[in-house]
C-alpha cells in the first residue's frame, strides 16, 4: 500500500493482537512443508507490523509460538525457531533503524525453555530498545495465558509472604500488573485469520472485553487490505464494557 496515502480511521484501536495461524495449510494447497509457511509466514509478520505502524496502532501483539507448540514435530519447532533467530539478528542490526522509526521491541512469554541464544538475543534487543517509543511490538514467544496468570498468581503471593503487599491489595490491577503486558493497553482489537473461531490461550486475562475479529484468510495470505476491513469493521462496533 502507497505510504504516502494510508487509510484514515475515525477511530482505532490502541492495541491489536494478533494470532498468525494458517501457515500450515498454506504450505499444504502448494505441496510444501509446513515449515515453508512459516516463512511466509514471517515475511507477513513483517509487512503487517510496519503497514499498522505506519497507520498509528500504538501497540501490537503477534502470537508467534504458544507453551502448546513445542508438541509439534522437531523438525518444524527448529524451523520456526530458526525464523526467531533470523528476526532477532536483524532487529539487533537494525537496532538504530528502529529507534529512529520509534518502534520498541517486547517479547511476552517464558523465555525459560527457549533455546538460550534466543532467549539472550531478546534479552539483549530488550534492553537496547528505548522506552520510549512511539509503537511497541510484542512478539509473543513461548506465550500461554493461563500460564501468565499463574506466574502472576506466584509473584503476588510471594509478596505477600514476603510482606510486600496485603491481602486486600490483590485487585484487578494489580493482577494486571504482574502480567507480561504490565504497563500496556488491554487489547482493544483481536484478529485471527485462517477460519478458526477461538482464542486459543493468547492474552487470557487481557482480552476480557476485546473485540474479535476472525477471516478465512490463510496468514501467509494476509494483506494490508485485510488488516483495513479488521480496522473499519472496529471502526462500526459499539463498545459497552458492560454499560448500556
Ligand atoms: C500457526 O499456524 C503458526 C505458528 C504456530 C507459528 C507462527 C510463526 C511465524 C509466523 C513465524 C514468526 C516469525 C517471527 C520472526 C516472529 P499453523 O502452523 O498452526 O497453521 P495451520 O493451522 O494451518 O497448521
Amino acid at each position: 500500500m502507497d505510504k504516502n496515502n494510508l487509510p484514515e480511521f475515525s477511530v482505532l484501536p490502541e492495541h491489536i493482537g494478533i494470532i498468525m495461524d494458517g501457515n500450515g495449510r498454506w504450505a499444504k494447497q502448494r505441496n510444501l512443508p509446513r515449515y515453508k509457511g512459516h516463512i511466509e509466514g514471517a515475511k507477513t509478520f513483517r509487512k503487517i507490523g510496519e503497514f499498522a505502524a505506519d497507520i498509528g496502532i500504538k501497540c501490537l501483539t503477534f502470537y508467534a509460538f504458544s507453551t502448546e507448540n513445542w508438541k509439534r514435530p522437531q523438525e518444524e519447532v527448529n524451523a520456526i525457531m530458526e525464523l526467531f533467530r533470523e528476526y532477532l539478528r536483524e532487529a539487533d542490526e537494525r537496532s538504530a533503524e528502529n529507534e529512529e522509526k520509534g518502534i520498541t521491541l517486547r517479547f511476552i512469554g517464558d523465555k525459560n525453555g527457549i533455546p538460550e541464544d534466543i532467549a539472550n538475543l531478546m534479552d539483549h534487543i530488550e534492553k537496547i530498545s528505548s522506552d520510549k517509543s512511539k509503537v511497541i511490538l510484542n512478539i509473543a514467544i513461548n506465550y500461554g495465558g493461563r500460564h501468565e496468570i499463574a506466574q502472576a498468581v506466584r509473584a503476588i503471593a510471594e509478596k505477600v509472604k514476603n510482606g510486600e503487599m496485603n491481602v486486600d491489595d490483590i485487585d484487578e490491577n494489580a493482577i494486571s500488573e504482574h502480567l507480561y503486558t504490565k504497563g500496556m493497553p488491554d487489547p482493544d482489537l483481536i484478529i485471527r485469520p485462517s477460519g478458526e473461531c477461538r482464542l486459543s490461550n493468547f492474552l487470557t486475562y487481557q482480552s476480557a472485553y476485546s473485540e474479535l475479529w476472525f477471516s478465512d484468510v490463510l496468514w501467509p495470505d494476509f494483506k494490508e487490505e485485510d488488516l483495513v476491513a479488521a480496522l473499519r469493521e472496529f471502526e462500526r462496533r459499539n463498545r459497552r464494557f458492560g454499560g448500556v
